[in-house]
């Protein structure tokens, strides 16, 4: 298996600006801001191989989107390399993108008022896709996660679970070699999640996509991926497979692999 994505001690730090507390110092505070320097990513390495699909977990704050917006030539690190397909995300944006899907769960990319149609048809156009590659893909996915019946419908009256299948259909279209995925499956019910699941897992089984995707959901984790890696506090602490994880930090006979990642976190916290 060939290495697809490399990235060599990536830090990355933020200049957050924090109020003064108190009355008097509130009221100062509307004009002076303390910086406070918020390290994001301190010197993370992985390697995935193509055809990977890897699971990336860790508490609120620890990275996670950081790193994928990185990937994703979002974001400049401060210090690192990070390589991917051969090329470096932030310096070759344009043929990057064409090569990469990325979904953040929390945020859309699709184009609001419009039916979703229309925002695919303009992602046929930017990524300049042939007319007849893409009718075919979208015929074959829009079925495949059924969407067919809401095509025509506006982005902003979708249900969440409506529109999280159009962002995955959006970041397939251009038949990428490599899948982000931020928090997928955020406030999805039962019945989707497990649809999502089955998707994901055929989509690369079939296609070869190679996947990285964050979760809470350790349901997730343990339908999908054989890898996962576990960020705390922007360190880089457990890369391997979720059984060996659970043997390793497992604390008492029978814990279920939420528990055990709830009890990770807090220690990470010490
Ligand atoms: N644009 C930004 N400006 C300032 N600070 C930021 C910015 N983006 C992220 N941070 C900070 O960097 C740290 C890592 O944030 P990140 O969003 O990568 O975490 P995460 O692991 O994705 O968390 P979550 O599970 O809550 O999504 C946090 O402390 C966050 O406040
Ligand atoms: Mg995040």
């Amino acid at each position: 298996m060939s290495e697809l994505i490399k990235l060599t001690e990536i830090s990355k730090h933020f200049t957050v600006y924090e109020r003064p507390e108190g009355k008097w110092e509130l009221l100062k505070g509307a004009f002076i801001r303390y910086p406070k320097r918020v390290d994001a990513l301190k010197k993370i390495s992985f390697t995935i191989n193509e055809g990977e699909l890897v699971g990336y977990i860790g508490p609120n704050g620890a990275g996670k989107s950081t790193t994928v917006k990185i990937m994703g030539g979002i974001l400049t690190p401060d210090e690192g390399e990070c390589v991917i397909d051969g090329r470096i995300p932030w310096k070759e944006r344009v043929e990057h993108v064409s090569n990469i899907g990325v979904v953040f769960g929390q945020r859309s990319q699709l184009w609001w008022d419009v039916p979703v149609k229309d925002s695919f048809d303009l992602l046929k156009e930017i990524y300049d896709i042939p007319e007849k590659d893409y009718k075919e893909r979208l015929e074959e996915i829009a079925s495949r996660l059924s969407v067919e019946s809401f095509l025509r419908t506006p982005a902003r009256q979708l249900s969440l679970g409506q529109r999280m299948r159009c962002e995955i259909i959006a970041a397939l279209l251009h038949r990428p070699k490599i899948l982000f995925l931020d928090e997928p499956t955020i406030g999805l019910d039962a019945v989707s999640k497990l649809e999502l699941r089955a998707f994901l897992k055929e989509e690369n089984k079939r296609s070869g996509v190679t996947i990285l995707m964050t979760t809470h959901d350790m349901d997730d984790i343990e339908a999908l991926c054989s890898r996962v890696m576990v960020i705390g506090h922007g360190m880089l602490l457990y890369d391997g497979s979720l059984n060996t994880l659970r043997q390793r930090y497992e604390t008492q006979e029978g814990q279920d692999i939420d528990e055990i990642i709830a009890e990770m976190y807090r220690d990470m916290d010490l």
